[in-house]
């Protein structure tokens, strides 16, 4: 692909398709998979860059990772505290959920030592929210600026096991927390302040472990665990959906099924936000595929109004935010997203990005230390916007785009291929 792409306005978009699988199920499933006894075969897995990277440093760690075809892999994994010595530097590329859960996983085992680091983003993304607690339980883990961050050096130990009450909702802190759990005898609990996505605890609970979870926001593992080999079926992304449920509400006339979405509750904070604000969005077909509900989504464009969005909420859409903010750009009245400061530690800064580069476009937009205020609707002129090599946000600067008077041009729109390799086909494909 180019450097970069031009994009021009849209009338409407309209079609059925299936949305590539969930990265972080599909990380998970490739974790568990190595970690497990025998075989397992996961179907559906995203073929994006970073699970790409997940599969690069289990390898390196000795699991065998074979290819079926493009979204269908068979894993061998090595058994519980089984995993060899990675000879070279582990690189989690661009994936946050890579590195994080990998220290849980690499810390716990006694003897073993890694390196790890990954791309120019990832080396400035706060590494310490995962160092402490795994310290706390007697983890060894050098890193920049006494642990904080990539490259980071760890040697594995026999752990003890600890009760974190984690000051943030981060399902990365509390799976890495988790996996270094499995491998430390008796019960290893995280609290959260509020409830983020629980792939892993389902996963877990389906390889064979004991997870104790309950109405409140207290997660624990028993070990030592013995996790066995499973089929894992990745369901569609809810958070590569949005960008459709997005764009079909926006453009009028819009009209698209997308089959096979996940809808885990921990995930689903988008369906109830868009739906808050006047879109029509149908659920249909619910039902469980493998641990996880799934739906097929019909959207049909409407009017949006304006709403406000924080608190706990915040976890269960909190990728989805850059594209909430387009929606917000085309919604009747104010639209206020706070408590979402969390943004400022993604792939970019997700809130000063889309901030900045909307405004390329002639938005107004007012940024908050934790979000962003939005008066709608606002027309929109093409500009040149840059994604900050962030996928989530050159695809929503791609939404906005159809809503531009005029051209677009983005740059860098390969990195898109993070978490969604064919966007710009489909894209093409789905406008009228
Ligand atoms: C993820 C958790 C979230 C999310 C990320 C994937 C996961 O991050 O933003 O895209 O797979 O656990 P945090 O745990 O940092 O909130």
């Amino acid at each position: 692909m180019n450097d970069s792409l031009t994009l021009r306005p849209a009338s409407r978009l309209q079609g059925t398709l299936r949305v590539p699988g969930d990265k972080s199920i599909s990380h998970r499933a490739l974790m568990l998979g190595a970690l497990a006894e025998g075989e397992t075969i996961i179907q559906g897995l995203l073929p994006g860059e970073d699970p790409i990277s997940t599969a690069r440093c289990l390898r390196a760690l000795g699991a065998e990772i074979t290819e079926i075809n493009s979204t269908e892999v068979r894993v061998r994994g090595t058994g519980l505290g089984q995993l060899k010595e990675a000879s070279d530097i582990l690189d989690a590329g661009n994936s946050g959920t890579t590195l994080r859960l990998m220290m849980g996983i690499l810390a716990s085992q006694p003897g073993l030592f890694s390196t790890l680091t990954g791309d120019h983003s990832l080396r400035s993304r706060p590494m310490g929210r995962v160092s402490n607690p795994l310290s706390q339980m007697g983890a060894q883990i050098w890193g920049r600026q006494g642990g904080k961050y990539a490259p980071l050096a760890i040697l594995g130990q026999s752990l003890k096991p600890f009760h974190y009450h984690s000051p943030i909702a981060s399902a990365q802190v509390k799976s890495a927390v988790l996996l270094a759990g499995l491998l430390t005898p008796g019960q290893t609990l995280v609290t959260e302040p509020a409830r983020s996505r629980d792939h892993s605890e389902r996963m877990l609970r389906a390889f064979g472990a004991k997870v104790y979870t309950d109405e409140s926001l207290t997660v624990a593992v028993e070990g030592p665990a013995q996790l066995v080999g499973q089929t894992v079926i990745v369901p569609g992304d809810i958070s590569s959906a949005a960008f459709w449920l997005v764009a079909a509400s926006i453009l009028p006339g819009s009209e698209l099924l997308l089959e096979n979405v996940g809808i885990n509750p921990t995930r689903t904070g988008i369906l109830e936000v868009l739906q808050a604000m006047g879109a029509d969005i149908q659920q249909l077909n619910p039902r469980e595929q493998a641990g996880e509900p799934v739906a097929d989504l019909r959207v049909r464009s409407a009017q949006l109004r304006g709403t406000t969005m924080g608190g706990s909420l915040i976890p269960r859409l909190v990728d989805e935010i850059p594209v909430l903010a387009v929606a917000a750009l085309a919604a009747e009245g104010k639209t206020i997203i706070r408590d979402a400061e969390e943004l400022r530690v993604k792939e970019s800064d997700r809130l000063a990005v889309m901030a900045q580069e909307l405004r390329k476009l002639g938005a107004q937009i007012q940024e908050h230390p934790d979000g962003l205020e939005i008066q709608g609707p606002q027309q929109l002129t093409g500009a040149s916007v840059s994604p900050h090599t962030d996928h989530r946000v050159a695809m929503s600067l791609a939404v906005a785009s159809l809503l531009a008077r005029g051209e677009t041009t983005l740059e860098n729109p390969e990195c898109a291929r993070v978490s969604y390799p064919d966007f710009w086909t489909t894209l093409n494909q789905l406008i009228l």
